[in-house]
């Protein structure tokens, strides 16, 4: 299948003039053998790759690059499929754009185009090779937030309970896991994840219960998490607790019994955030709206988890503003090498800081990911890199110290 590929990428101290020029010429020729075309941009310290060909060349040859030490911070910005090639066959040619007339560099490169799709003025991209030439490349880590200039420091601090048996034994446990605020040293709350009473995963835990329970399990097992909240937090913290929407709209009464749960467990409505899970098909959006405003109106802060992931709905924003977005995994990993996802992030960053909305990034596992995310402005973070679960308690949390320097940023 024809593919096209782009990437921007860090030109190495390293690397001289002589070496790009070498560097073109030997692409050249291994491109021509491959049927494979590289537009390669240079800027003076940013490359702008476009490679094009069939996917099963373009595929190992751009790893192949991506380990090429001339370069650095190589970020995929695109990749699609097309009927035709936009180049024609003609292996590498190489721009610096500090010695040509940028303006009339686009319709060069139109050129090269095969006659009949010369005229795509609105092809995505030619508006890609367009930006990189009058803007360079984007969405960069900050200076402030180079990852070889951090290492993680743990606090060396703990707090463990032992759980209170029910009569009937416990029909769940709980791991928590703080989420973080790096810049201040800060936690912002603990999230209470759910495992089953011999502390496993809630897969296991969810394959024993009938679907027809599983909402009211749901919210059940809610009043174990805010015992356990209850007894090991200070007054100035916050505990995140789950639920399914289904849970809320489905059992009648269900933000009154969350709000005697909290009372019972001598927390206040502030201290505690639902965070609803948008993995779910929201049926009932109506129902689910009206439960939002419920929990709102009893003082209980929201935030829509695994955003991203599922069934979320612009239209959902539209209507009702959460306090906080949670960013899925799966839109975090990596995140420092992918354009696509970064487009996404920093789209959200904008919307969350003009909705005065907090915007959690979840599953950072790497610095790297970590810098790139500070740097364009998210501020909370959930993930193994910081802190792991910890059950029936809170584990150290790692944070973020300038090598060289003793103190965290905060
Ligand atoms: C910015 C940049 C762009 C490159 N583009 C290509 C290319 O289009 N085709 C290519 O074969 N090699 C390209 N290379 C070089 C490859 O990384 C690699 O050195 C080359 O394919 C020779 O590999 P080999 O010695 O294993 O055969 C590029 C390297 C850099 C730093």
């Amino acid at each position: 299948m024809l593919t096209t590929l782009i990437y921007q990428s860090q030109l190495s101290a390293e690397c001289s003039d002589n070496d790009l020029r070498i560097l073109s010429h030997v692409a050249c020729e291994k491109n021509i053998s491959m049927q494979v075309t590289g537009i390669l941009l240079f800027n003076g310290t940013e490359f702008f790759q476009v490679l094009e060909g069939e996917e099963h060349d373009v595929e190992p040859l751009f790893r192949h690059i991506c380990d090429d030490l001339r370069h650095t911070e190589v970020v995929e910005l695109m990749r699609d499929y097309s009927a035709y090639r936009r180049f024609g066959d003609t292996g590498m040619t190489l721009f610096d754009l500090r010695k040509v007339d940028t303006k009339a560099l686009v319709d060069e490169i139109r050129h090269m185009n095969q006659a009949q799709y010369r005229d795509l003025p609105d092809d995505r991209v030619f508006r890609f090779i367009k930006r990189f030439i009058n803007q360079g490349g984007w969405y960069r880590s900050s200076e402030n937030f180079k990852p070889s200039q951090w290492k993680m420091a743990s606090n060396n601090y703990s707090r463990q309970i032992t759980p209170q048996i029910s009569e009937q034994g416990n029909i769940c446990t709980f791991a928590f896991q703080p989420i973080v605020e790096p810049i201040t040293g800060h936690i912002s709350s603990f999230e209470a994840l759910i495992r089953s009473p011999e502390g496993k995963s809630p897969e296991e835990l969810f394959a024993s219960i009938s679907s027809e329970s599983l909402y009211t399990f749901d919210l059940e097992s809610k009043a174990i998490a805010l015992q356990q909240a209850g007894r090991m937090l200070r007054t100035d913290e916050k505990i995140s607790i789950n639920l399914f929407p289904g849970s809320l709209y489905s059992v009648p009464g269900s933000v009154a019994l969350l709000s005697e749960q909290i009372r019972q467990a001598n927390l206040r409505p502030d201290q505690v955030i639902i965070e609803v899970l948008e993995t779910e098909l929201i049926i009932r959006m109506n129902d689910f709206h009206h439960s939002l405003k419920e929990i709102r109106a009893a003082g209980i802060g929201i935030a829509i988890d695994d955003f991203g992931s599922g069934y979320s709905r612009l239209s959902l924003l539209s209507k009702f503003q959460p306090d906080k977005i949670k960013l899925d995994r799966a839109l975090i990993v990596d995140i420092h090498k992918n354009g696509i996802k970064q487009a996404m992030i920093a789209a959200m960053v904008k919307y969350c800081e003009d909705m005065g909305i907090k915007l959690v990034a979840e599953g950072v596992e790497k610095k790297e990911e970590w810098c790139w995310l500070q740097s364009i402005g998210v501020r909370l973070f959930q993930g193994y890199l910081f802190s792991r679960p910890c059950l029936n308690g809170i584990g150290e949390v790692y944070w973020p110290v300038r090598i060289g320097e003793d103190q965290n940023i905060g």
